[in-house]
């Protein structure tokens, strides 16, 4: 199985300089900070990602903490992308295929995209119980 080059240059620009690639947390007691933790039982692999939103509701910046495989690395990337300046109710839109798409994920590779709506899905629920 080969990865796409999409996934190769994600995973590797990650690696190279985690922290401009949004690698990390914020303060969990922030009270505009929303965090979704998932795990993938087929392989082990865990993700956890926080959304800062703002007064308006706008997801104003992202960080994620991924430990898997490149694939989930890469997709954990693109939705750092995709969840910037959107609005929650955008967030909610966002679906794994559309990961899967854009990465142009192998079959066997598709439950890393799962994982990665899963845990926006997680953090959606979290800024909504908080609110
Ligand atoms: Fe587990 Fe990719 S192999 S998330």
């Amino acid at each position: 199985m080969a990865y796409s080059k999409e996934v190769v240059q994600r995973f590797e620009d990650v690696l190279k300089n985690p922290e401009k690639h949004s690698v990390g947390s914020f303060d969990p007691n922030d009270p505009n900070v929303a965090t979704g933790m998932v795990g993938a039982p087929a392989c082990g692999d865990v993700m956890k990602l926080d959304m800062k939103i703002d007064i308006d509701g706008l997801i104003e910046d992202v960080k994620f903490k991924t430990y898997g495989c490149g694939s989930a690395i890469a997709s954990s990337s693109l939705f750092v992308d995709m969840l910037k300046g959107k609005t929650i109710e955008e967030a909610k839109q966002i679906q794994d295929k559309d990961i899967a798409k854009i990465l142009d994920l192998p079959p066997i590779k598709l439950h890393c995209s799962v994982l990665a709506e899963e845990a926006i899905t997680k953090a959606v629920e979290d800024w909504e119980t908080k609110k």
